[in-house]
């Protein structure tokens, strides 16, 4: 019995979530998975009402899950930043959750923007590190508001958390087992400290792992690399911010933010998956926006708790839906509803095929 914390979050959040649980029930009928699914509110309106991102004893609850989905935190009716800060990446950390899987995927059938690309050619994984970077929030202001105002923020990169991060992305990898081959995405040239200490950290894990072609790319020249010769890349493993900004290019080559899955992983703890994309509060309760990242993010949460066969079944169901229904992935240009969605999958892992 898998215990699951559902948080459903802001603007579309609710609707993604309810259609990635429908996939679920379908995975957990399928497969013989017997799971609990308690929704947690946090969000916007708890924030509003009390004052507090998350309640006092949240995370103490949360750890005791085997997984959590979270739908979307942000609203305009909140300054940027609090719930970001105060749910999100307060999960993140809290949890330990030090590595942000997100692959980049074109599935079959799905508008590509690149030229001459398909799924042959986009298909690699980015391994952001999830705990430390320019996320660590430390900094300040001096003379703030006046013309000599000073504005710091630091990053921190930390010999245990940037080697537990390479390592665990070369043994993904090798998992992996496609082109065996993990490139280091940094900025050397540049950030002579953190980055010197990524590539030496990079270079001595290598040597543990002789299995795995290493490469290393500049963070400007991966996004060119990105859209020019997306084939060049299976993994990649990248700080923080720089993992943020390369995944939302990954996005889009991947057919849009409604098929980017992510999940946020704490190997020995609770790990939370989430579509990437954000709260798109202008599109919520209006049953348009695409579930295809959140129900992938279940995809992906069924591989980690080791239901690896109901895994394979919801990525194959997805497929089978871009390939024969599903060809444009943006809010209100699916040619179906939010819920259709939803239901086209549930139905394709219903009727078999895959697995
Ligand atoms: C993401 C988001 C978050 C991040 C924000 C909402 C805090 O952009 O998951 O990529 O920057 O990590
Ligand atoms: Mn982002």
């Amino acid at each position: 019995m898998y215990r699951i914390a559902v948080i459903p979050g802001d603007g579309v959040g609710p609707e993604v979530t309810r259609e990635a649980l429908k996939v679920l029930q379908a995975a957990a009928k399928r497969f013989e998975i017997e799971y609990e699914t308690p929704e947690y509110d946090y969000g916007a309106k708890a924030y509003l009402r009390t004052g507090e991102p998350l309640p006092e004893g949240a995370i103490e609850e949360l750890r005791t899950f085997d997984a959590m989905l979270l739908g979307a935190i942000g609203h305009p009716s909140v300054k940027p930043g609090i719930l970001e800060r105060g749910i999100i990446l307060r999960l993140r950390f809290a949890l330990d959750q030090y590595i942000n899987l997100r692959p980049v995927k074109l599935f079959p059938g799905v508008d590509c923007p690149l030229k001459d690309k398909g799924p042959q050619d986009v298909d690699f994984v980015v391994v952001r590190e999830n705990t430390e970077g320019f996320y660590v929030g430390i900094g300040g202001f001096l003379k703030k508001g006046t013309p000599d105002e000073v504005a710091i923020q630091t990053g921190i990169n930390t010999r245990k958390g940037v080697e537990q991060c390479i390592r665990w992305s070369f043994a993904y990898t090798r998992k992996r087992n496609k082109k065996k081959k993990l490139t280091l995405v940094a900025k050397t040239n540049v950030l002579t400290y953190t980055s010197d200490l990524w590539m030496r950290t990079f270079e001595e894990v290598a040597e543990d792992f002789p299995d795995i072609e290493t490469d290393y790319a500049h963070v400007d020249a991966t996004c060119m690399w990105m859209v020019k010769n997306p084939e060049s890349f299976d993994v990649i493993v990248t700080p923080n911010l720089f993992g943020d900004i390369i995944t939302d290019l990954g996005a889009i080559i991947q057919g849009g933010m409604g098929i980017a899955a992510g999940a946020n992983i704490n190997p020995e703890g609770v790990s939370m998956f989430e579509p990437i994309g954000g709260s798109a509060p202008k599109y919520a309760g209006k049953n348009v926006i695409n579930p295809l990242a959140a129900i992938c993010s279940i995809g992906m949460m069924l591989e980690f708790l080791g239901e690896g066969d109901a895994a394979q079944a919801v990525e194959d169901a997805v497929a089978s839906v871009t390939s024969t229904k599903v060809k444009n992935l943006s809010a209100g240009k699916m040619g179906y509803s939010t819920s259709e969605v939803g239901d086209l999958v549930a139905q394709a892992l219903s009727t078999g095929g895959g697995g």
